[in-house]
This record gives C-alpha cells, sequence and structure tokens, in this order.
C-alpha cells in the first residue's frame, strides 16, 4: 500500500496485516490489523508518528523514499508493533530525535536498545511546532503500557491515538465505513487489553474532552472521522454499570457439566436475563472477553481434573481475575467423579475481584439429579433478583 493522503501535507503511512491471526502470542485477531503511521510536513519541521511492526519495515521505508528528511520521530508507545520500526528509520535519518514520555525513554532504551541521547523528553500538555503547525502531547498512561501518551494537531484538529481507540482491523478503508466490523474490533481490542485499567482510561478520556476533535488516527484500523462513534462507545465499556448479562464461559468432559450449564441458561434466559454461554473447548477467547465488559455475572462450568478445575476452566479464571469486569456475582457449576477441591481452587484464583459476591455454587458429583437441576434453579432465581437490584432489568 503507497502513502495516503489524508489532509494537505498530512499523509497515513504504515503497513496492513491482512494474514496475522494472533497478538502477543494469546490474542485472537480474525479480521487481521493494521499498524499505521502519519507523516505531518510543517513548514519548518517533518515529522513521523510511530511506526510498524518490524517484520513490515520494508514498506514503511519504501513510503518514505521521497520523504528527504525526517526531523522528529513521535513514540507514543515502546510496543514493538509501533516502535519497532524506529531503529531502521533512524539509520535513514540518523538526525532524527525521538520523542516520547519519560516513562517511555526508558522503555525505548531497555527494549529497542535506542541510544538515550537520541530520545527527547516530553512532558503533559507540552507543544512542538513545526512551523505552521503544532503538535501539543497529552499523557495517556496504560492505553496501553504505562508510558503511552497521543498528540493533537492543533491546527487541523487530528488526535492521533495509538492504540487507545483502536481496532485490529485490516481494510482498504482509510476510514470507518462499515461501523459493525470497527465496533466489534474496537471492543475486542478495549477488552483485552484495557479493561483491566477502566479507571485510568476514564481519566483520560477527560484530558481529551475539551480537545475539538475532527480526525482520530489510531495507530491500529482506520481512522475515525465520526469521533463520537469511537468515545461513546468507550463511554459504555468503562461505565460501572453493569447490563443484565451473564456469561458461562465452561468445560464438560463426559456431558454432566453441559448437561447444568444448557439447564442454568434455559432456567437464566425463562427469567429475562440474558446469557452468553461459551464452551471453552472451542472458544474464541477475544468473544468471550467482549462479553465480560457488560456481564453482571460470571459463572464457571467445569468438571474436576486431579481433583480441581478442568485446565482450559484455569485459563478461563486466570483471564477472568486479569481482566478485571465489573462483575457483581460470581460462581461455579459443574461435577466431579469422586473427590474434588475445585471450588476452593477456583476462588483463590481471583484475588482481584474484590468486593464480588459468590453465589452459593452448585458442584456435584456424577450427573446431575433432580434435586441438582433444583439447586440450578435456586441459582437463576438468586442472580435474576440481583440483578433486579441492581436495576438492570
Ligand atoms: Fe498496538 Fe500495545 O500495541
Amino acid at each position: 500500500m503507497k502513502k495516503r493522503n489524508i489532509i494537505e501535507n498530512v499523509y497515513w503511512l504504515g503497513a496492513i496485516d491482512w494474514d496475522r491471526r494472533l497478538f502477543d502470542s494469546l490474542i485472537p485477531l480474525p479480521d487481521g490489523t493494521s499498524y499505521n503511521s502519519y507523516l505531518i510536513i510543517g513548514s519548518e519541521k517533518t515529522i513521523l508518528i510511530d511506526t510498524v511492526d518490524p517484520k513490515m519495515s520494508e514498506l514503511l521505508l519504501t513510503q518514505l523514499k521521497d520523504v528527504k528528511k525526517i526531523d522528529y520521530i513521535i513514540s507514543h508507545h515502546t510496543e514493538q508493533d509501533h516502535s519497532g520500526t524506529i531503529p531502521v528509520v533512524l539509520k535513514k535519518y540518523p538526525s532524527a530525535k525521538v520523542i516520547a514520555t519519560e516513562k517511555g525513554k526508558e522503555m525505548l532504551v531497555d527494549h529497542l536498545l535506542i541510544s538515550p541521547e537520541k530520545i527527547q523528553i516530553v512532558e503533559d500538555k507540552e507543544e512542538l511546532s513545526l512551523g505552521n503547525k503544532t503538535l501539543k502531547f497529552i499523557h495517556t498512561p496504560w492505553v496501553h503500557w504505562p508510558e503511552t501518551m497521543v498528540s493533537y494537531l492543533v491546527e487541523d484538529k487530528i488526535l492521533f491515538s495509538c492504540d487507545f481507540f483502536g481496532s485490529h482491523v485490516a481494510t482498504t478503508d482509510l476510514y470507518v465505513r462499515d461501523e459493525g466490523l470497527v465496533y466489534e474490533a474496537a471492543q475486542r481490542y478495549f477488552a483485552e487489553i484495557m479493561m483491566p485499567f477502566s479507571n485510568i482510561i476514564r481519566k483520560n478520556i477527560d484530558k481529551i474532552k475539551d480537545l475539538d476533535i475532527q480526525l482520530i488516527a489510531p495507530s491500529h484500523g482506520p481512522i475515525y472521522d465520526k469521533p463520537s462513534f469511537i468515545i461513546d462507545a468507550y463511554k459504555d465499556w468503562i461505565s460501572d454499570t453493569p447490563k443484565n448479562v451473564v456469561v458461562i464461559p465452561f468445560v464438560s468432559m463426559h456431558g454432566s457439566t453441559r448437561a447444568m450449564v444448557e439447564y442454568l441458561t434455559n432456567a437464566l434466559a425463562q427469567k429475562g436475563v440474558k446469557v452468553h454461554q461459551f464452551d471453552l473447548a472451542v472458544v474464541d477467547i477475544g468473544k468471550l472477553a467482549i462479553t465480560l465488559i457488560d456481564a453482571a455475572t460470571v459463572i464457571l462450568g467445569t468438571s474436576t481434573v486431579h481433583a480441581g478445575p478442568h485446565p482450559l476452566a484455569v485459563y478461563a479464571t486466570y483471564l477472568l481475575n486479569a481482566l478485571k469486569p465489573k462483575i457483581k456475582l460470581i460462581s461455579v457449576i459443574g461435577s466431579y467423579g469422586w473427590y474434588t477441591k475445585t471450588i476452593e481452587q477456583v476462588v483463590s484464583m481471583v484475588p482481584k475481584l474484590k468486593g464480588v459476591e459468590i453465589v452459593e455454587p452448585v458442584y456435584i458429583k456424577g450427573y446431575p439429579k433432580e434435586e441438582d437441576f433444583k439447586a440450578l434453579d435456586a441459582m437463576a432465581e438468586k442472580i435474576a433478583e440481583k440483578h433486579k437490584e441492581l436495576n438492570l432489568f
């Protein structure tokens, strides 16, 4: 892809990674992704905003072929999908300075082995003049690492947001045109990497709320020419109030746990509670994470393996604890053969879910019997009551 003009003297550069299916060896990318870089040519200074994943460095260099000088490379975020090509760009433009937050500088030295004297620190709200254009830096930690910042091109009203507001989508659309696709991709991105920092993200949104923004240019996915589309979505995702939703991630070895999950799903649905059920043996973990954004309740379904939860349930529980969704209720259902310590082990794995109420688990020996289904009815009743108490209906 060649560089693309956004407005006069502001260009999209970057790489579209159509085939990437996994990020950080963890996060599924069903729609691929892009690494967006931006070139701004001011009357005095030329700057490059972020770079691309190092495996696609050549594409960026090709796009920069006719660019004679770069004065500054802005590093919003040290993660290698954005900063990994900075050393290559510095080789081509040896007099360029890299601009980062103080923490960003430390991390660029640690992770990219960039010489500290090449890096200039910018403070929160500091401005950089390019002559006829001004770039203002706004520190926005934890979107996605502690060093992250965004920048605002004052005269043209463009916010360059890096991971913040990004979506993992490979597309030739320069601007968001398929809102459904981008919404889900941005939601997946938020759920997987930003949800644990919802409180800090709220503060970051406050920091940009008074800017007059015409375009949000993230470093993944298309540019937002209707900024409220993604800002409003983020406001919804970071809200403290969950929705009338139960998520049931489960794994069943011989059908007993599955029978309980099916029964509970139906019992909840009959009471007007929305349920998302995920078989952990085949789940897209990103879809599961998305549903956790709104969930008020999580019920883990697991068989017993060697006296504890099934390893797939351990994985899901670990993620639940790490992602810290705003859930209010949690419990476990499932079945064991002759002995189990599953409940104790699952409860010990979620120390970060402070203040979450534990509903009496239904953990039974063998295949569920009449009294077990009654216990599941009682669980469904308790969940529906609590959701009503929380005004989620
Ligand atoms: Fe797109 Fe946190 O890197």
